[in-house]
């Protein structure tokens, strides 16, 4: 079976509830019926927007997902500050972004952490996006492909592949993040594919045929159709083209081709 592209949108820290019900509605009126046939689409607000998003798209029955972008591994209790598996449950969230290289970078995320929450998340039944990436100075030096693959072991250890197979890998440059600066569909396809390896050496060809690897990293109207063509990029985790609906529309029209 083909894999399906999944365009998710990382809505990062924007949009109070009004302007998010306000998005939401933008977005549902901009996606066309047989585009979400043939597309995955999620978008992924801040927590508190979550439960209003979502509202949006059940009133119209849009078949838009929605996620979050980081959660707590432990069940309950005195984390302050924390917000748990159950409550994303409960909202309705299919998705939840782990290790996005803005959680690495600014608020210290290791790659354990990582692995504790994409192994939490699964037993709720909810997708994690793992996000994976290299700096520009790793890029620069040359060894993103041992980077990258090894943040994508770290983050499958203990895993079995009956739950590999439930996980997103999203391969972010961080030179590309927000920058305007995308990286060119080889390079995308470089690394999307280097990743698909490394998930068929830990859990064979048929896991790793059906994992979902996007790109992220300044994905827009102008470059999606360009970048969603090559073989191992299949969908794009967007931040700044999220924030506009017709840019996101135009990107999950480029990923329905
Ligand atoms: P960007 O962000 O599309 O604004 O570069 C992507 C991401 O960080 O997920």
């Amino acid at each position: 079976m083909p894999r399906k592209n999944l365009i998710a949108g990382n809505w990062k820290m924007n949009n109070t509830i009004p302007e998010a019900v306000v998005l939401a509605q933008e977005i549902s009126n901009r996606m066309e019926r047989d585009w979400l046939e043939l597309v995955d689409v999620a978008v992924c607000p801040p927590f508190v927007d979550l439960k209003p998003v979502k509202s949006v798209f059940e009133f119209d029955r849009v078949d838009i997902a929605v996620g979050a972008q980081n959660v707590y591994w432990e069940p309950k209790g005195a984390f302050t500050g924390e917000i748990s598996i159950a409550m994303i449950k409960n909202i309705g969230c299919a998705f939840c972004i782990v290790g996005h290289s803005e959680r690495r970078n600014l608020f210290g995320e290791t790659n354990e952490e990582v692995n504790l929450k994409a192994r939490a998340l699964i037993e709720a039944d909810i997708t994690p996006i793992i996000c994976v990436g290299e700096s520009l100075s790793v890029r620069d030096v040359g060894t993103y492909l041992d980077f990258v693959t090894a943040q994508v072991r770290a983050a499958y250890a203990g895993m079995d592949a009956a739950d590999a197979a439930r996980t997103v890998v999203a391969y972010e440059p961080v030179w590309a993040i927000g920058t305007g600066r995308t990286a060119t569909s080889e390079q995308a396809q470089e690394v999307c594919a280097a990743i698909r390896k490394v998930v068929g050496e830990l859990y064979g060809q048929a896991v790793a045929e059906a994992t979902t690897v996007q790109y992220g990293g300044s994905m827009n109207a102008a470059n999606a159709d360009e970048l969603l063509e090559k073989p191992d990029v299949d969908g794009g985790l967007i931040g700044g083209a999220s924030l506009k609906a017709d840019a996101f529309g135009a990107i999950v029209a480029a990923a329905s081709k």
